[in-house]
């Protein structure tokens, strides 16, 4: 993945998933063209094909489960995701959270698969240990704060700080009430190398402009 970066969750909203799904991706996919930023989104499973399919920005899966071919119905097997282009995908979400062995388990299937990983963690503390586990990359978000106005960086600059500080350079990324450009300018500023983010996009009424002004923040 380019850092920095901007990773938009569609979670399951209706205007981010089904049809809405793909033509979102795809104002992403003309941002990231048009501006040259490093821009993913992460879909539910069920759009996920449609939309590796039709975009080239990095996809990922907002979930996989630590299983291989056989029986496990309804899991999310990580070859299947691999095999329809996903570029990675997110991890222990504070919407779908899963035990420390569960997340080990799945970092290593995502690994042998090849699957980019982007694991979010609560707090800075939790960050370090997911740190241990050796994912790609944490994306730190006070649950709190998620789905609110309130960016993480304007209101907790320290968790941004400590999160950088416990896990490294190149591995943080933040989330939770991200909206603008101004909040991702204050993430890198604070040791950043990204936001993850959900309902500013999705529930704009101009994902475009929203992803421009988003865009303006990393430079
Ligand atoms: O995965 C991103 C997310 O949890 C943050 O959501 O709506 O606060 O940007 P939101």
């Amino acid at each position: 993945m380019n850092l920095p970066t901007i990773i938009v969750n569609f979670k399951i909203y209706e205007q981010a998933t089904g049809d809405s799904a793909l033509s979102l991706a795809k104002i992403h996919e003309k941002v990231a063209k048009e501006t040259g930023a490093s821009i993913g989104v992460a879909v539910s499973a069920m759009d996920l094909a449609k939309v590796c399919e039709n975009v080239d920005i990095p996809v990922f899966a907002q979930h996989i489960d630590p299983v291989k071919y056989g029986s496990g119905t309804g899991k999310i097997l990580p070859e299947q995701v691999k095999d329809l282009g996903a570029y990675g995908t997110l991890l222990n979400h504070a919407e779908f959270q899963i035990g420390d062995d569960v997340l080990k388990a799945s970092l290593e299937r995502a690994r042998e698969v090849g699957l980019y990983t982007v694991v979010c963690a609560n707090t800075p503390e939790a960050g370090a240990k997911i740190a241990g586990f050796g994912p790609d990359l944490i994306a730190v978000e006070p649950p709190e704060l998620i789905g609110g106005d309130v960016s993480v960086s304007k209101a907790e600059p320290k968790i941004v700080e400590d999160t950088v500080s416990l896990c490294g350079d190149d591995k943080v990324l933040v989330g939770a009430g991200v909206k603008n450009g101004e909040d991702v300018k204050i993430a890198l500023a604070l040791g950043a190398k990204g936001v993850l983010l959900a309902s500013g996009v999705t529930k704009s009424d101009d994902p475009y402009a929203v992803l421009m002004d988003l865009v303006g923040g990393l430079s």
